[in-house]
């Protein structure tokens, strides 16, 4: 009986689209997917949304909709990515589902209801203190409270930990804390909290043995470094206030009213936190795929000889080997056979927005100037091993490897040889009895090892057999390497082949025997052995290139090429079809454009012309060049309302404003205006905002945005900078036109 996999990627959350990272994950699974289909074994790959929380809920609200519109909106853009980048998904469903709602609740009930004689219950309810915003009258998450740290004094500090020392704290330890969603000053409160006991000894024991004994039947076998860092938690934690305890600590699972989440059974108003009923959409969107089916839920969850695997970043390890595992055992559920971790991609070492090449590689610019998906799936698979490390994706080693690789190695090999075979022998191929030998010879059990061209093997009899030999030991040992997910090794596997198999057309020369008609048969099996070499390229690359293995099965006129025919070879007198060109170079003009910064950037003056001589200079500054209204409606000018305005420790000329332009959140703008203005007199003034300036880093905090202000051009001669306050009747939030 062939295997059967449920296969999963952590789910996004319902807030934007896809970024490089998320692709990364995707093309990582999904080369194993494809590859584990490729030798029979049934998979369903699932993934959805991850809709709940407070930043959605609060995204919503500033975008004007409600949570569910929103998220639909995001859950709509997702197939141009998916489609885009060929990623087999089987589902793609919702964690706001009601399968969904109805299993976290179902998980959270037998969690609850657990009996005495099997330990009790492993919910607890406790009250805690929490920072409240008494405008928006919630709640607020650690992220949505600023203040000044509390170690280094920071200003404009979020609530969990400091961008400036690195120090991390409990949010009621910030000094003057205000709420970034309505400038408020928070209030403490108390609020009851549903806790998971994962301290509990039964989780505790069960964690331990699950994620450190890899060779017991049932249990992961987690990445070595991956284990070896949970290690680590079972002996100490990191409490949100800095300091450390003993052991895994408990988990708290809920959150008060307003929240877009699950609400949790027999408590109204409370909600499961995000956290909790994310993963158990890997379920839900299994449930909902299996429905549509016809196939009951139960039953294949009963199935023993089921294996679930679940995809995810480095950054989501506790959640998946911690809360994840424990939820479902505990709950007698199935737990996950392994949690495959990666590490991030980095896009051109990280390195800051250079003006000819911008920073972040969007996907779906990539694919709307025509880059083909496969030269990242390539490169991407050539860059990941088993281990969860960091990648680097370079623009022009991308360029490199996926011109000398694809182009230059592997699809050369079917343009070398298919002319011929066309053009001479009527597309049929010859029979080439020796190369069919020793690949079955090798598929039979053959001389195991590295790959190898051992001359010295009796059925190695002729030239072109070593080269068979290779090809089947590089079968195998792709194999390998990707059931292992070490796709960087399969490639290299794959390329040092397909560097064997144009070493044997140059030995070859088909161009030579072309012109001697004598030599006929000699040049017919010779191609005929390049276009069997091809075939099993092409059998080790589709899981990574799936849309090239495609043309190539109607190029070659043969029915899906997987591992099952990869130790046949097409028999003679097979007709191949003519040979259309697989893949295009990348070019250098493609990265640039792909790397070009979205917005042009801008000259200080026009490219060394001779500047306009200007009898009256207004201001002391000339007037600048004339731009359109079009250039005009870039610069989106509001008016906000100064909420809060304090000195800058350290600077003279600064001045630090809350603003509040109408976004359901405040604005930390620095200006240079301390020299004209007290800051309590600004305090309750409007004035106006450019609001979408890019926000800046500076030494003080970001400045999300720039209070626009009238000085002279002379400002030595001329002193004095004034801000702007509009008439009576202007609201925060209005547009200025
Ligand atoms: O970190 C994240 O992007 C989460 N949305 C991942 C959730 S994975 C799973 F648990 F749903
Ligand atoms: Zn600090």
């Amino acid at each position: 009986m062939s295997r059967q996999l449920f296969v999963t990627t952590a789910l996004p959350y319902a807030n934007a689209g896809f970024h490089i990272g998320h692709m990364m994950e995707y093309i990582q699974a999904d080369t194993w997917v494809r590859f584990q289909r490729m030798q029979g074994v049934n998979v369903d790959f699932v993934c959805a949304d991850d809709t709940h929380g407070a930043p959605i809920m609060i995204a919503a609200e500033k975008a004007g909709k409600t949570p569910q519109q929103f998220v639909a909106d995001i859950a709509a853009g997702r197939k141009q990515y998916l489609d885009g980048f060929h990623i087999s998904f089987d589902n793609w469903h919702s964690t706001d589902a009601p399968e969904n709602h109805e299993m976290a609740r179902e998980i959270y009930r037998k969690l609850r209801d657990l009996s005495s004689a099997e330990g009790g219950s492993l919910i607890e309810v406790r009250t805690i203190e929490q920072f409240f915003d008494p405008q928006k009258n919630m709640f607020l998450p650690d992220r949505y409270i600023k203040g000044e740290c509390p170690k280094c004094h920071a200003k404009d500090q979020y609530g969990d930990n400091c961008e400036v020392c690195g120090s991390v704290y409990a949010p009621t330890d910030l000094i003057n804390p205000f709420s970034v969603l309505s400038g408020a000053k928070p209030e403490l409160k108390n609020s009851e909290h549903f806790f998971f006991k994962l301290s509990d000894p039964r989780c505790v024991e069960f964690l331990e043995d699950w994620t450190q004994n890899p060779n017991k039947p049932g249990n992961p076998k987690l990445q070595p470094e991956v284990a070896n860092k949970i290690k680590e938690w079972f002996t100490v934690r990191t409490n949100p206030d800095g300091t450390t305890s003993e052991g895994l600590g408990d988990w708290d699972i809920s959150r008060d009213a307003p929240y877009f989440g699950i609400e949790i059974p027999d408590a109204p108003g409370k909600y499961f936190y995000v956290w909790l009923d994310a993963p158990v959409g890997y379920l839900a969107s299994l449930k909902n795929l299996l429905t549509k089916r016809g196939v009951d839920f139960d039953a294949y969850m009963a199935n023993p000889d089921l294996e679930q695997y679940h995809f995810i970043g480095k950054d989501i390890v506790t959640f998946h080997t911690l809360f994840w595992p424990a939820m479902l055992k505990f709950s007698g559920r199935k737990t996950p056979d392994n949690v495959f971790v990666h590490g991030f991609l980095t896009v051109n070492n990280g390195e800051k927005m250079s003006k000819s090449r911008g920073t972040g590689l969007d996907p779906l610019k990539y694919l709307s100037l025509g880059m083909n998906p496969e030269w990242l799936r390539y490169y991407l698979a050539a860059k990941l091993s088993a281990r969860n490390e960091d990648i680097d994706f370079n623009a022009n080693d991308f360029m490199a490897r996926v011109n000398s690789d694809l182009i230059g190695k592997y699809v050369n090999i079917a343009s070398r040889a298919a002319g011929f075979i066309n053009k001479k022998f009527g597309g049929r191929l010859a029979a080439t009895p020796t190369f069919e030998l020793a690949i079955r010879y090798e598929a039979s059990g053959g001389t195991q090892g590295t790959p190898h061209v051992d001359m010295s093997d009796p059925m190695l009899v002729q030239n072109q057999s070593p080269l068979a030999a290779l090809l089947s030991d590089t079968l195998r040992m792709c194999q390998e390497a990707y059931e292992e997910r070490n796709t960087g090794l399969a490639t290299r596997l794959i390329m040092s082949a397909a560097d064997a198999v144009n070493a044997y057309v140059d030995l070859k020369k088909p161009w030579i025997l072309a012109k001697d008609p004598e030599q006929a048969d000699l040049l017919h099996e010779a191609c005929s052995v390049v276009i069997q070499a091809f075939r099993i390229l092409t059998i080790c690359l589709k899981p990574i290139l799936p849309s090239v293995a495609s043309e190539v099965e109607k190029f070659l006129n043969v029915d899906r090429l997987d591992w099952a025919a990869a130790h046949q070879t097409l028999a003679a007198g097979h007709v191949i079809g003519e040979y259309q060109h697989l893949m295009q170079r990348v070019t250098p003009e493609q990265l640039d454009a792909l790397f070009e910064p979205k917005e042009p950037v801008q000259a200080v003056d026009s490219a060394g012309e001779a500047p306009e001589t200007i009898a009256t200079i207004p201001g002391g500054e000339a007037i600048a060049p004339t731009i359109t209204i079009d250039d005009f409606a870039k610069i989106d000018l509001r008016i906000a309302k100064i909420v809060n305005c304090e000195a800058v420790e350290g600077s003279t000329k600064l001045l630090r404003l809350t603003l509040d332009a109408g976004e359901g959140r405040m604005r930390n703008v620095f200006s240079g205006i301390a020299s004209m203005y007290k800051p309590e007199e600004l305090v309750g003034q409007f004035t106006v905002l450019v609001a979408n300036l890019a926000p800046r880093k500076m030494k003080f905090g970001i400045s999300e945005g720039m209070v626009m202000a009238a000085s002279h051009g002379d400002e030595k001669a001329n002193p004095g900078i004034y801000i702007l306050n509009p008439w009576p009747g202007a609201q925060p939030g209005m547009r200025i036109h």
